[in-house]
């Protein structure tokens, strides 16, 4: 990993180096494992990457806020359905939010690899992860509720939904997706912006978050070992207590 990001440097000023290094503090280390495999082959890429990053940031940067303003709108409407239950006293189906800006590093990586050109116009009508916004629900039942609720606004439309809860990833990966659009006002006008929302249950959201540090301390520690079939049922062991658990609580709750 640091290689690549030492190639990279030596190609820019000590300004850009400085902002860069900036950046990287502030980054998830998730993004930068993401575009900086050490034994990848995209790993040259990074440079070309390096040439355009500027020109396309600035032309990206009025973009991300479009898109920041989608989150605002989304985390509202959810805060508002939060509020709901809470006035009328009754268990909130939302524990928490989450919400994420993919950096340009990242969408200029996605773009690299799915082989697109980097143009600002194939990000906007290709990457529909710009806008992240993942909301935790106690309960599988409150997932479903929430993805209905949202459903239910007229204003907002649905370009995609998968259901990992239904249907898991080979590997035991459980959660709820949507790629939904939402309105936002914008240099005053009226944009659908694209905003993946995924919603899963705090046990759900455990498997992942473990399951994602698992899988990259083994990509990058080559100590030869293979956790899939653990993982795996470690996904299958937790939905059996999530049943369980929502069982007790359809009977107290009706
Ligand atoms: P893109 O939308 O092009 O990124 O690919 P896709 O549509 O195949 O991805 P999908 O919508 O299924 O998943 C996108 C996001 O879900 C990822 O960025 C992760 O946040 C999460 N995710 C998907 N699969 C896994 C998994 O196996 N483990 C973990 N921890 N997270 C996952
Ligand atoms: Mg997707």
């Amino acid at each position: 990993m640091y290689r690549v990001k030492q190639t990279v440097r030596n190609r820019m000023t000590r300004e850009q180096v400085n902002k860069e290094e900036e950046a990287l503090e502030i980054e998830e280390s998730i993004e930068v494992c993401e575009l900086m495999p050490c034994a990848s082959p995209f790993a040259d890429d990074m440079r070309h990457i390096a040439d355009i990053n500027d020109e396309f940031s600035r032309t990206m940067d009025p973009i991300l806020r479009m898109y920041n303003a989608a989150i605002n709108v989304t985390e509202t409407r959810l805060n508002i359905i939060k509020d709901e239950f809470k006035y009328r006293g009754l268990r909130c189906p939302i524990h928490h939010i989450d919400t994420r800006l993919k950096s340009i590093k990242s969408i200029l990586g996605k773009m690299e690899k799915k082989g697109m050109d980097l143009s600002l116009n194939a990000a906007c009508n290709n990457i529909y992860d710009i806008a992240g916004v993942r909301v935790v629900c106690p309960y599988i039942k409150d997932v479903y509720m929430i993805k209905e609720r949202l459903m239910a606004q007229d204003d907002i439309s649905i370009m995609e939904i998968k259901d990992y809860i239904a249907e898991p990833k080979k590997n035991g990966y459980r959660s709820l997706h949507m790629i939904i659009r939402v309105p936002v006002y914008f240099m005053n006008k009226k944009q659908l912006v694209p905003v993946e929302i995924q919603i899963r249950t705090e046990a759900m959201d455990m498997w992942a978050s473990l399951e994602h540090d698992i899988k990259y301390k083994s990509l990058y520690q080559d100590i030869g070992v293979d956790f899939t079939s653990e993982l795996l049922e470690c996904s299958r062991l937790i939905y059996q207590a999530e049943e369980k658990m929502e069982y007790m609580n359809n009977i107290l709750e009706g």
